[in-house]
């Protein structure tokens, strides 16, 4: 295998260093590229062939369907894991000992309190307000409320950062979702295991004894677990590049939230359910739906299908699928859109527009169903996505910050007007 590429611009030669990752894949090292080329760059709409950045934390192959953290593959960490243990292995490298998960743990723990200031904004916001913004905006007051975690050059400062935020994150998710609902806003149970203590926040009633589901308690952990890194997915390129400028963990999170929040990414997973419940008011017509997703003049697309790198099956969604039948059997939960969104799938793998295109179903396209037999509202989904995906952002955000990355400064191809003279409003 060849570790050098050759470029020939106008008769010039250039020479270009091919890097091997440890997964078979290779990358053209351009770094110097129009220094040495005498300003060629290169030029590529949305990154679908350039890499931002060399990571050891997650792998995935779209071909085949493999997705990994730290070498373990997606499927035994859903089954054998527990949400904190992976959060620990994305961050620090490897699945943490029994003291190790403690400490962590216990650390989290003492940083469980919201000051009680943040009640304030929480209550500013109109009860319609979407749950994504509030949380990227309470996500954002965290830094002013925890000044320490801004400037965080040494890992000691970055650990206090990282278990603040494990620790205060799911008291604002369930913060966001209970101000719209009229509820007080509390604070969990120290007593009680991670999942445990987010679902006892988010849904207990001051008036009744809070009743602890093993199978919703399961399942959210591993539907967390599934959504917990990604690679450079946009809202994670997005907490890369804005922790670049060295702004604080807690700011880069706030920009990783708003990215997320897009019906493209994290928020396909409401829009998947708000298409499939329009299909149902349509009488389960999904033939209308799958026209309207291939007619190029409608902006409608199969909300939950295709994925950027997945052009096989998204391996997550092959396992909420499957832990979509269990859970709503499990909880004897009867949801007529489970089979809409089953015989959707079967009409679009064997549809030549999807077939041709390789859109299969992703993470987003059977999440919902899960999410709403839980109880927790449609427009909460993507928050769920969020908390679930808060320990990649922050290794991605930790990995970036130790290996001293470069502030993220993209350059560009100029196709305006060239220089011209002012011109006098009277003249115009
Ligand atoms: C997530 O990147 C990640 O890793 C993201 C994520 C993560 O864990 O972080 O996996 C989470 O964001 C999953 C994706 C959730 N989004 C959706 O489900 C929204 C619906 N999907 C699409 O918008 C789309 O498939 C994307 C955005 C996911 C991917 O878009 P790409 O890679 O830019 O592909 P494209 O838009 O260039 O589409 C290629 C072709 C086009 O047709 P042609 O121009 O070739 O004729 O496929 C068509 C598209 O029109 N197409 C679809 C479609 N998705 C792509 N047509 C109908 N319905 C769709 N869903």
């Amino acid at each position: 295998m060849s570790n050098k590429a050759t470029l020939e611009i106008n008769g010039n030669t250039h020479e270009l260093p091919i890097i091997a990752g440890t997964e078979n894949e290779y990358a053209l090292d351009i770094k110097s590229l129009r220094s040495d080329t005498g300003g060629y760059i290169t030029l590529d709409a949305g990154y679908k062939n350039t890499g931002s950045c060399e990571s050891e934390i997650t792998f995935l192959d779209g071909e085949k369907g493999i997705l990994r953290y730290r070498g373990y593959s997606i499927e035994e960490l859903a089954e054998k894991a527990s949400f904190l243990e992976v959060a620990y292995l994305l961050i620090f490298g490897e699945l943490p000992t029994n003291k190790q998960l403690e400490r962590f743990h216990s650390d989290i723990r003492k940083q469980s309190l919201v000051d009680d200031d943040v009640k304030k904004i929480v209550d500013a916001y109109p009860r319609f307000a979407h749950p994504m913004g509030v949380l990227s905006s309470l996500t954002s007051a965290l830094t002013a409320f925890n000044p320490s975690s801004v400037n965080v050059d040494s890992e000691e400062d970055m650990y206090n950062a990282i278990v603040k935020i494990l620790g205060k994150f799911p008291v604002l998710v369930a913060w966001t979702m209970r101000k719209k609902q009229g509820l007080p806003l509390g604070y969990g149970d120290n007593t009680l295991g991670y999942v445990d203590n987010l679902l006892k926040m988010m849904f207990e009633k001051p008036n009744e004894e809070f009743v602890h589901n093993k199978i919703i308690i399961e399942a959210l952990n591993k539907l967390l677990i599934l959504h917990a890194d990604h690679e450079q997915n946009c809202s994670t390129s997005t907490v890369r590049i804005v922790g670049s400028s060295h702004a604080g963990l807690f700011a880069s999170l706030s920009a990783g939230i708003s990215a997320l929040w897009g019906p493209l990414h994290g928020g396909a997973n409401q829009a998947v359910l708000e298409m499939l419940e329009d299909i149902k008011a349509d009488g389960g017509d999904t033939k209308k739906y799958m026209a309207k997703a291939k007619d190029k003049d409608d902006p409608f697309r199969l909300m939950g299908f295709g994925h950027r790198v997945y052009k096989n099956f998204d391996p997550r969604a092959k396992i909420i699928k499957k832990s979509a039948d269990e859970v709503l059997g499990d909880l004897g939960v009867e949801d007529p859109i489970l089979e809409i969104a089953k015989s959707l799938e079967q009409e679009a793998l064997s549809d030549p527009y999807f077939v041709k295109r390789k859109l299969y179903p992703n993470v987003d396209f059977y999440s919902g169903i899960i999410y709403r037999a839980m109880g927790i509202p449609t427009d909460m989904f993507t928050v769920m996505f969020a908390l679930g995906r808060l320990p990649g952002w922050i290794a991605q955000w930790r990995e970036m910050r130790l290996r001293k990355e470069p502030i993220g400064r993209p350059r560009q191809l100029y196709i305006g007007k060239t220089h011209r003279p002012f011109k006098s409003i009277d003249k115009r």
